[in-house]
């Protein structure tokens, strides 16, 4: 039986290192290690993080299922070393530490917005660091570097994952899905990956401001992708449907509290008219002559995609670590005090933003393969070829009902 295309990461924030297992990717699927790195730095770019940034510069290491540039369609292992692990090798070892050793990093007075006191009642850890280390938006370094073999394989097929900013702190951006060339370089060279230089400016400003006032900010980003095929996902049952699994793909990512497709929450406003989008054709279109003047949908009807470019937007919270801290209590004294703060950052929306492209091509990447999925990248293209093929004779020759 072909093993789904699916993922689990490990790793604690300041543990040795973050661990990724990657199943069901087809064989021979040439897989550039460095691009992997540069999807790690993405990540870990953006104006307004904390200091960690500046010690890490994180490098994925395949260690199982490739062998000469190519994947084995066996399991693949990767791990990103965490390098600050040397300050905290006594804190988080795995092992009972020394009876000598006194934490000096014990977590005994829960953030409001964070998973410490929630964590703290489900695990029934006394130390919330017990809690903190995994909910840390950490291991999102893992899930990016997996998305960036994702990447890889959709590429296969020219799918294409982007997104940009549109707001941080209320300071709002255009999107970009009908906007040129040199808007993207601008997104990839910007430190909040906005296209407009003054709204940029405005956002840095916001972060800074915030800053000062040991506070944070959150924002929205939108992820576009585009070259996918119609057909991806299912109408069948809820957790088949595209739109659904890229929801709840988006929604995992730490602080994210909205997704949206297409045009998303407006659709209430709205009349019909004003929301579906028309079905004209365009001959000259070979592959897909069906053509839409709007794009309202965001790509998938019916919880299947129609060809039209997929447009996900997403919502963050402000960072809940707070240098000026909000009340609290401590445990299990009860007694209030300030929630605990640490190294922190100020806005995490730019980066984000680059895992929320990297959860996008992981739910792609497996609808891709569900679909077209054999054991090797030729059968995947040689099923793709022969669904194109399909596809034409359905409208051009009449087909059978
Ligand atoms: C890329 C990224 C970086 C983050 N950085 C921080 C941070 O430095 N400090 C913090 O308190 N929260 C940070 N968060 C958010 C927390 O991980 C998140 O709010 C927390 O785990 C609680 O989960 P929830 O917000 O989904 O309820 C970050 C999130 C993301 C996606």
């Amino acid at each position: 039986m072909a093993t789904i295309l699916d993922f689990y990461t490990a790793g604690e924030s300041h543990g040795r290192q973050l661990t990724a297992i990657l199943t069901g990717l087809p064989a021979r699927l040439p897989v550039d290690v460095s691009r992997i790195d540069g999807e790690l730095a993405r990540r870990q770019g953006g104006y307004g993080r904390g200091g960690r940034m500046q010690i890490e510069s994180d490098r994925a290491l395949i260690t199982s299922g490739m062998r000469h540039g190519k994947t084995l369609g066996t399991p693949l292992a990767l791990t990103i070393e965490n390098r600050d692990w040397s300050n905290w090798e006594q804190e988080m070892a795995v092992t009972p530490p020394d009876p000598k050793f006194a934490s000096q990093r014990t977590v005994s007075v829960p953030r409001p917005g964070h998973a410490d006191l929630a964590g703290a009642a489900k695990f029934g850890h006394r130390d919330m660091r017990n809690v903190l280390e995994r909910a840390s938006a950490r291991k999102t370094a893992a899930s990016v570097a997996v998305g960036a073999i994702c990447r890889q394989l959709l590429e296969q097929f020219d799918i294409e994952v982007v997104s940009c900013v549109l707001n941080i702190a209320g300071i709002q951006a255009k999107g970009g899905l009908a906007s040129d060339e040199q808007f993207w370089t601008r997104v990839e060279d910007s430190d909040v990956r906005c296209g407009d230089e003054r709204a940029a400016q405005q956002m840095r400003q916001a972060i800074d401001e915030a800053s000062e006032r040991g506070d944070s900010v959150g924002g929205e980003f939108e992820i576009y992708a585009v070259g996918l095929p119609p057909g991806l996902g299912s109408t069948a049952m809820w957790h088949e449907r595209l739109d659904s699994r890229l929801a709840a793909a988006v929604m995992g990512i730490p602080a994210i509290k909205s997704v949206e497709i297409g045009l998303g929450k407006a659709v209430a406003d709205r009349p019909g008219s004003q929301v579906h989008d028309p079905i004209e054709v365009d001959r000259s279109k070979r592959r897909w002559p069906f053509v839409r003047p709007t794009n309202n949908a965001g790509g998938i009807e019916g919880g299947i995609s129609n060809g039209e470019p997929i447009v996900v937007r997403a919502a963050m919270k402000p960072i809940p670590t707070l240098t000026q801290a909000l009340a609290s209590v401590e445990l299990p004294s009860l007694e209030p005090r300030s929630a605990h703060a640490e190294r922190s950052d100020v806005c995490a929306v730019p980066a984000a933003s680059v895992v929320g492209e990297a959860m996008v091509a992981f739910i792609l990447a497996q609808a891709m393969c569900e679909k077209f999925g054999g054991d090797s990248l030729e059968d995947m293209k040689a099923a793709w070829t022969s669904y194109w093929q399909r596809l034409r004779e359905l409208w051009q020759q009449g087909g059978e009902v």
